[in-house]
């Protein structure tokens, strides 16, 4: 499967979440690679890398949705839920042996391209005011 690109349709022109961002498709990447070889559930550090750094960075988009008054914060909120309880699902497949954790790779990595260009460009565009 291929790994995520970095391209600009994914930048917000927000260094800090940009930066941020770049880690989280970073970390998905190298567990993707993982994945590829069939060692992707042997890579815990790399699942736990990845959920720790979501969860670090989530926190602080929220926190900017909140500080700012960000209307569409509930839908953006779910959105992160549905990502951390994906990474959840990915785990769960492992622990049983399931053949699924590939198939859950898959919608992450749908995931974080669609939010980005998504979601995350939305909120961009709002913060524009406030943090550039
Ligand atoms: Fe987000």
């Amino acid at each position: 499967m291929p790994l995520i690109e970095w391209t600009p349709a994914l930048v917000l022109g927000i260094k800090s979440i940009d930066d941020q961002h770049r880690q989280l498709v970073e970390s998905f990447n190298a567990l993707r690679q993982k994945q590829d070889v069939g060692q992707g559930c042997a890579a815990e550090d790399l699942v736990e890398r990845l959920k720790t750094f979501a969860a670090e960075h989530f926190h602080i988009e929220e926190g900017y949705m909140q500080a700012f008054g960000y209307p569409d914060a509930a839908a953006h909120l779910r959105e992160h839920e549905d990502f951390l309880a994906a990474v959840a699902r990915f785990e769960s497949a492992c622990a049983e042996g399931s053949a699924n954790a590939d198939g859950v790779l898959g919608f992450l990595e749908t995931w974080i391209g669609g939010h980005l260009a998504g979601a995350d460009r939305r909120l961009g565009r709002y913060l524009e005011d406030y943090l550039r």
